[in-house]
């Protein structure tokens, strides 16, 4: 309601300029405790109990300075950064833009972050409190080994992350995503791995959904070898599918509604890849209840957001919570998990 209210004023600003200015009143706000796990919607994967399937899609909260106040929207987890090991300022303003029309973002931010320092302090001042972040990782962009990178980022935050999520998919580190190449990845992922020693701590991989079928497969089974524990799909695509925003034009990874169906392909393409052998996490476009709902009848074993609530407000976790339970039991599902995967054609 407030949102409702406060949009059009918010609508108004530059739009790194009203995130920033989020941000600013989040950090005023009380920390909260994160959902009390729900019967029908807790999620277990990767060893984690997930006390709700939604989570929030990193790029909100780059820096870990609100990811407690953001609990208390529903969300059943959260993902900061992506965090580098030195901190780094990102491309010229403007870099970010409102899509009104197309409900939509276009961002080539280029990993501006405070850097693995001033994020470990942040982690680690709100160590004891409850909730699930993960920490989404990547590499500078003048690094001269960006998979050393990688490692050191892994040695520094296993002891704090709950999971951590290998950022090779944002289109705005040049190159970066040339590490999706089986050779290169690979070799990346035995780095990532060997730097997190004996620590548990999950290893998620984030992938493009402009990736060819060849690469589908290849990514997959290396995940598999090497026995990641989850595949996030999807970052924001270098595509352009019809758009009719004033922004339309400008460069950058495109989020929200116009990659829904592009991001729920690739996850149907990665669940037909590894025939449910590794968990996947669905994120691209999601704005409701429907769309968690056919991203987890697809294969998601969870969901993350983040361009629908500039749309939907704050409000938009707990509302798509609702609708889930909703669902299901509109279908006969006792829980969430008994949905998962159930629209994929085929034999395994
Ligand atoms: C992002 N996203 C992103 N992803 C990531 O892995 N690391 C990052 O630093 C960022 N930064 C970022 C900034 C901005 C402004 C946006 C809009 C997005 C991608 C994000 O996590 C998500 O994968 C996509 O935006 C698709 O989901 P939505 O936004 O359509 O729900």
């Amino acid at each position: 309601m407030l949102f409702t209210l406060a949009r059009p004023a918010i609508f108004t600003l530059d739009a790194e300029h009203a995130h920033r200015l989020t941000i600013a009143a989040l950090r005023l706000a009380p920390a909260s405790a994160p959902p009390r796990a729900d019967p029908m919607l807790a999620m277990r994967v990767a060893g984690l109990d997930f006390p709700m399937p939604v989570g929030l899609a990193p790029g909100f909260d780059k820096n870990a300075e609100v990811p407690h106040a953001m609990f208390g929207f529903g969300f059943g987890f959260v993902e900061i950064g992506t965090v580098t090991p030195m901190a780094q300022k990102g491309n010229e303003r403007p870099r970010l833009f409102r899509l009104v029309e197309d409900k939509a973002v276009i961002n080539r931010m280029g990993f501006n972050n405070d850097g693995a320092e001033a994020v470990v302090a942040r982690l680690k001042a709100g160590q004891s409190r409850p909730g699930i972040i993960g920490v989404n990782i990547g590499a500078n962009k003048d690094s001269a080994d960006r998979i050393a990178d990688y490692a050191t980022m892994t040695q520094i935050m296993v002891p704090l992350a709950r999971y951590l999520t290998v950022n090779i998919s944002s289109p705005n580190t040049p190159g970066l995503r040339a590490l999706q190449d089986a050779g290169a990845l690979a070799a990346l992922i035995d780095a990532v791995l060997a730097a997190r020693g004996n620590h548990s701590c999950p290893v998620f991989l984030k992938l493009a959904p402009d990736l060819e079928p060849a690469d589908i497969d290849d990514i997959t089974r290396i995940a598999l070898e090497k026995r990641l524990d989850a595949l996030i799909v999807s970052n924001t695509t270098i595509t352009r599918p019809a758009l009719h925003s004033r922004h339309a034009g400008e460069g950058g990874g495109l989020s929200g509604e116009p990659l829904r169906d592009l991001a729920q392909q690739c996850l149907r393409d990665f669940r037909a890849s590894s025939g449910g052998a590794i968990p996947l996490i669905g994120v691209g476009g999601i704005a409701s209840a429907e769309d968690a709902y056919a991203r987890i009848r697809a294969g998601a074993s969870l969901v993350q957001l983040y361009s629908a609530l500039v749309y939907e407000g704050p409000g938009l976790a707990a509302k798509i919570n609702r609708g889930l339970k909703a669902l299901l039991t509109r279908d006969g599902f006792a829980t969430l998990a008994d949905a998962v995967g159930v629209d994929v054609v085929g034999v395994d």
